[in-house]
């Protein structure tokens, strides 16, 4: 009687092995296009490798198979980890606002990054994750965080850089370098103020148009920049929009996964399928913005000369997960920005200018550059 018990049980395991390892081997049913896979476990993973080594990174590998699969929404197999890359607004909107979108993968490298707990705000979904987002809004909120707390906080780190830049007396220095912007909590934020600085070399008329807004709205006044300003001076703050949609250092954006089956686009998804939202190809998309290659910050100012055109610019993200941090980074990136430029004008080093091309990784960042920080006489 045991024996025949113990067999049973032997032989479930095994009829249960053999399809888990089945399924490993097949594409889901109706699941959107993308490479075929042979190896269970490895997927497309090596494939995928050489795409990125040959493109030059994650999002030009993603952006290579949309073309080639001619499709907005395609799947890849990474490993045991079923993929699916959005690369449309209209998609990219549906996963952003319905809820079973909500969750976050959980892989080796999430579980590498938070000691195998998976319990950050970053990381974690489900219960765990609406836990900790209405607690540290709470908390962020209590502290004064989107109020003069903020800002008071942002103008003690913009005194700091000044010191700094100003101690550099004429020698050229690269704003990505050493503690110049390191403050701010966020290296996203600190790379997209490195990449406005940057532009300024790369665009010395736009340079000229900003110290014109700044001197006609800011005048001889000695106070530091405040966020609010930002409502006075559209060039500006049309010209930092542009350079997030330009730059989009967060390409692809999430990881999501789906809390359960679901369809996308048409295409049936299993529960826990990892969703990619690919941001930047929405920031390049030439049938939308028509000229996207080009840097024009006009292109978020309207006749009357107010912002406009922001509703496909998702740097942060949107949605019930949207960046947390989305207010202060906006403010410390206008702050910083015009409290530097209000004091000092950038000239280029030597006639070498920054490349526009940026080193790939989780964030897309400048190559080091170098560039001079004059002292405006106002
Ligand atoms: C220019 C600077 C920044 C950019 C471009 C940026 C962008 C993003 C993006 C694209 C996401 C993913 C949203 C999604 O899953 O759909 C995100 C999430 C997040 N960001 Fe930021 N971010 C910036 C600065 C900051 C700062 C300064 C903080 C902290 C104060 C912050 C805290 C967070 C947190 C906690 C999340 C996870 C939210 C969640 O999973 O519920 N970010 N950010």
């Amino acid at each position: 009687m045991l024996e025949i018990f113990l067999a049973s049980i032997a032989l479930i395991f095994v009829i249960r092995a053999i399809s888990a390892i089945l399924k490993e081997f097949r594409r889901p049913e109706n699941f959107p296009p993308g490479p075929n896979w042979f190896l269970p476990f490895v997927g497309s993973s090596r494939y995928f490798k050489k795409l990125c080594q040959l493109f030059g990174g994650q999002h030009k590998a993603f952006d290579y198979l949309a073309k080639k699969y001619n499709s907005p929404i395609f799947s890849i197999k990474l490993g045991r980890e079923l993929v699916v890359v959005v690369t449309t607004h209209e998609l990219i909107k549906e996963v952003h606002a319905r809820e079973e979108f909500d969750g976050r993968p959980d892989n080796f490298f999430i579980r590498l990054r938070t000691m195998g707990t998976r319990l950050g705000i970053t990381s974690s979904d489900g219960r765990n994750w609406h836990e900790q987002r209405s607690f540290v809004l709470r908390q962020l909120r209590n502290v004064g965080f989107g109020k003069t707390k903020m800002e008071e906080q942002i103008h003690a780190e913009l005194n700091e850089i000044l010191d700094i830049i100003k101690s550099k007396k004429d020698i050229p220095i690269w704003p990505g370098e050493s503690s110049l912007i390191s403050t701010t909590g966020a290296s996203s934020t600190a790379i997209t103020i490195d990449l406005a600085l940057m532009s300024m070399l790369l665009y010395p008329e736009i340079q000229k148009k900003i110290h014109k807004e700044i001197d006609e709205v800011l005048g001889e006044n000695s106070e530091m920049p405040r966020y609010i300003d930002r409502n006075r001076m559209p060039y500006t703050e049309a010209v930092l929009l542009e350079v997030q949609r330009f730059y989009s250092i967060i390409s692809v954006s999430g990881p999501r996964r789906t809390m359960k089956a679901t369809t996308l686009g048409g295409y049936d998804l299993p529960k826990y399928t990892t969703i990619l939202i690919g941001l930047g190809t929405v920031h390049k998309d030439e049938d939308y913005w028509k000229d996207p290659q080009i840097f024009r910050p006009e292109r978020f100012l309207d006749e009357n000369n107010s912002i406009c055109n922001t509703e496909r610019l998702l740097p942060f993200g949107a949605g019930r997960r949207k960046c947390l941090g989305d207010q202060l980074a906006r403010a410390a990136l206008f702050t910083f920005f015009v409290g530097i430029l209000k004091e000092f004008s950038l000239e280029k080093c030597e006639n070498a200018l920054p490349s526009k091309d940026l080193t790939p990784g989780l964030m897309m960042s400048p190559k080091p550059y170098k560039a001079y920080f004059r002292k405006r006489k106002i």
